[in-house]
């Protein structure tokens, strides 16, 4: 993998031909046919697969430029989202905008979040944003963080707003244009959000906020986390937890603008889960994304999605052991680049932590993570020592495998197929249990009403052999995933180390 284009200039890094310009054209296509073979409709070939059919959502201080550059190892075509960035520290912060916002010419596609809600301040970010080349830019209407929702209209709040929401668009399109380089395209808007936001939670106002924002923002993509945000009292991790899942929703909005794409966001682990939601039910064909497991179990998630989502031949790499390879290589071209322009190489410890969880469920995976945080203290010493040489990150890689086992290391990525159930995943994933079947068999009769949706509540345990999987399935369409919060706890637990 190479780096190259990391901090260059924006017009330098497009001068090397880094746009995929066949990639706008893919985010555009109509997603249509019902028949799947390993995740590609009858419809589509393995080429005309969209980037979007599976992406990685936004997460902050998690989708950083060095995670996308390993989750691009993992999978060769899966869209991947940056984290959010907000439209005033772009305009005000050059240093920023220039560490930020570039990134390596193989990862594409990648979309830049936004977050903001002043048009006139978005439409210089996206202007600030444009050259670099992303291949959409994406609005933050979901978050419902504190730090982001309480700053009046912004995040998820801004789903009381869709005029607004529709202006942002326009404004981030206007600044785009004005600043992409000569002949490139300018990348498509979209929208990411909720099913609605406190007590403005019914279908009816959500059918209206995608009616008002695609035709007064001209948007035709958008991203639907399928839960509602509660904007008082709760955290951020509860509100991706306890409101329930509906992605009825997601098909009602699918039924009600066939003209639209909407990506489904929301309770999902894997690549596999996303082949078998594309093949059938209500939302096949659609695009699916997918944060906390892609984060926490990057393995089971990710590499087998190129087969089973976009029906390549072979995944992007057959083992743990050259992914691990691969990712070396980018460090040192990371650290390679910032010694050839006299600046400070990004901590080793940034470098190492998207590969933490790559061995999340395995024998050895407690030692991966104690070795690499005690190779990363004896680099530190060694940093201070003015006598010794600083080890490289990719040498403290190497070092850290040694604690792996060789079959562990080598085991190829799991099973594209979702027809079998010879595999634990398969299992856990069968049909009968999947948070997606069960939420489905509930969907809204109506697309414009709540009527029928009960509030029973019932527990669904699934997968029977090596992980169980609690999960409360509310009648009425949602469910708690109690292990994604799990996870979610893990993700900070790993933030705070
Ligand atoms: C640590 C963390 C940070 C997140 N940051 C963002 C963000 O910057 N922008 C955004 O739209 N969503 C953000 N999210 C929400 C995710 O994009 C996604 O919508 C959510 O996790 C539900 O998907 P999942 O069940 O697959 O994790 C974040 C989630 C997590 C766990």
């Amino acid at each position: 993998m190479s780096a190259d284009v990391l901090l260059a200039s924006p017009s330098a890094s497009f001068a090397e031909g880094q746009y995929n310009r066949s990639n706008a054209r893919l985010h555009g296509a109509r997603k249509v046919g019902h028949t799947v073979q390993g995740g590609v409709t009858k419809a589509e070939t393995s080429a005309s697969v969209p980037a979007s059919a599976f992406s990685i959502a936004p997460m902050m201080e998690y989708t950083t430029v060095h995670f996308r550059a390993f989750a691009r190892i993992l999978t060769r075509r899966a869209l991947l989202y940056t984290e959010m960035e907000v439209d005033q520290t772009l305009i005000h912060n050059a240093a920023y905008r220039d560490r930020y916002l570039p990134f390596p010419a193989d990862q594409h596609s990648v979309a830049l979040q936004l977050g903001g809600s002043d048009p006139a301040s978005m439409r210089r970010a996206a202007a600030y944003a444009a050259p670099f080349g992303y291949d959409e830019v994406n609005l933050n209407a979901g978050c419902p963080s504190e730090t982001v929702a309480g700053k009046g209209c912004f995040g998820a709040a801004l789903m009381r707003q869709p005029l607004l929401v529709a202006e942002l668009c326009t404004s981030m399109r206007e600044g785009l244009a004005s600043a992409v380089l000569p002949g490139a395209p300018v990348p498509e808007v979209t929208v990411k959000h909720r099913l609605g936001v406190d007590d403005s939670d019914s279908y009816a106002e959500l059918r209206d906020f995608i009616g008002t924002v695609s035709e007064r923002g001209s948007v035709s993509r958008f991203i639907v986390h399928g839960r509602i945000a509660l904007l008082n009292g709760i955290s951020p991790a509860d509100n991706r937890s306890i409101p329930p899942l509906r992605p009825g929703w997601v098909a009602a909005l699918r039924r009600d603008f066939p003209h639209l794409s909407f990506d489904y966001n929301g309770g999902l682990s894997t690549a596999t889960e996303v082949a078998r939601a594309r093949a059938d039910g209500p939302l096949a064909g659609a695009g699916f994304m997918i944060g906390r497991a892609a984060y926490a179990r990057p393995w089971d998630c990710l590499s087998n999605a190129d087969v089973a989502v976009f029906g390549e031949d072979a995944p992007s790499v057959p083992s743990r052991r050259v992914a691990i390879e691969r990712y070396a290589e980018y460090c040192d071209d990371v650290e390679r680049l910032a010694a050839d322009d006299g600046e400070l190489a990004p901590n080793p410890r940034v470098l190492v932590k998207p590969v933490l969880n790559l061995f999340h469920g395995e024998r050895g995976c407690g030692n991966w993570k104690r070795s690499s945080d005690y190779l990363l203290r004896q680099a530190k010493l060694r940093a201070s020592n003015a006598d010794s040489t600083t080890p490289r990150t990719s040498d403290l890689l190497h070092a850290m495998m040694r604690v792996i086992d060789d079959d562990v290391l080598d085991a190829p990525p799991p099973p594209a197929s979702f027809s079998g159930n010879d595999d634990d995943e398969e299992e856990e994933d069968s049909d009968s249990d999947s948070p997606m079947r069960s939420s489905m068999m509930t969907l809204p009769g109506s697309a414009t009403s709540r009527a029928g949706l009960g509030d029973g509540v019932r527990v669904v345990v699934s997968g029977r052999r090596r992980r169980k999987k609690a999960q409360i399935v509310y009648e009425n369409g949602g469910e708690e995933e109690e292990e994604g919060e799990e996870e979610g706890k893990n993700l900070k637990a790993s933030a705070a180390a």
